[in-house]
């Protein structure tokens, strides 16, 4: 029997590499990467677990930062992308959805940056994946998941120009009940031909994600500000605020000790 492909996994090609290539350069991808390394105490040699980690652009700094460094990407192409274009070699990436993984329990650190969560059809997926983070962390580990603060105010439709000089529009639909995302962007170039990146994706605020945390075992979980794109107003990591469009949350699975006691 074949298994239906979720629709959004196919999203995550070249298109949307094109779309958000000035929002992901090295520079400001080795930015966001020393700001998880001193908001989570990442050190030298220390195993970490890039849990979708799209094309690398994090993944190979951790590494050159002397990090022992390891992704899952499902996408095909930015796995090939994460090799050929970001030289992550090709024994640190596993090429699946999180899901279909067995947990090892060996990692110090596991961070899901820049909206890499809640894509799926089905919402009892988003703690399905959270609890296969949860084991692959060592006793003590620790989790930092970084996505879209579902409490933000949203544009329904927005217009720019590209840096490319292609024009993009975007129609945002937010559900206050679900606290899903529905995004169409279309990418319209000069001789105004159309090419979209669609997303329907969970947002989460302070109450569900940390609720969601708490479901498959963290302790200690707290929440921030997520990275600072977009919105030049909050660093990254600092205090979650009201007017925030990205929020992070950070987690500890209990420590064998904790367990016993
Ligand atoms: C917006 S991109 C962010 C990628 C990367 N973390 C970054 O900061 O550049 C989201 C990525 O998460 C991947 N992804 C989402 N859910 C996944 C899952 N269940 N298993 C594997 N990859 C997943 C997508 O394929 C996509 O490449």
């Amino acid at each position: 029997m074949k298994i239906r492909e979720e629709k959004w996994k196919s999203q995550f090609n070249e298109i949307y590499l094109e779309l958000y290539e000035h929002l992901q350069t090295d520079e400001i991808s080795l930015d966001q990467v020393h700001a998880v390394q001193e908001l989570l105490g990442i050190n030298k040699g220390q195993k970490l677990l890039d849990a979708c980690c799209g094309q690398g652009r994090h993944l190979k700094e951790f590494l050159n930062l002397g990090i022992d460094a390891f992704g899952i990407e499902q996408s095909r192409s930015l796995v090939r992308h994460a090799v050929e274009k970001n030289n992550v070699p090709t024994e640190r990436l596993t090429c699946s959805d999180i899901l279909q993984l067995r947990p090892d329990g060996s990692f110090d650190f596991i961070v899901n940056l820049y909206t890499a969560f809640g894509f799926f059809d089905d919402p009892s997926n988003d703690q399905r994946a959270l609890k296969v983070m949860f084991d692959f962390l060592k006793p003590g580990g620790k989790l930092l998941l970084e996505t879209v603060f579902a409490d933000r105010e949203w544009h329904e439709h927005n217009s720019s120009i590209h840096p490319s000089g292609s024009q993009v529009t975007e129609t945002n639909k937010f559900d206050r009940e679900t606290n899903t995302l529905s995004q169409v962007v279309c990418i319209i170039n000069n001789e105004k031909s159309k090419r979209y990146f669609n997303t329907n994706v969970r947002a989460f605020n302070r109450s569900s994600i940390t609720r969601l945390f708490e479901s498959v075992g963290f302790e200690d979980c707290y929440v921030l500000n997520g990275f600072a794109t977009n919105n030049p107003l909050f660093g990254h990591f600092t205090p979650l605020q009201k007017e925030s469009v990205r929020i992070a949350c950070i987690g500890v699975k209990p420590s064998a000790e904790g367990r016993q006691s």
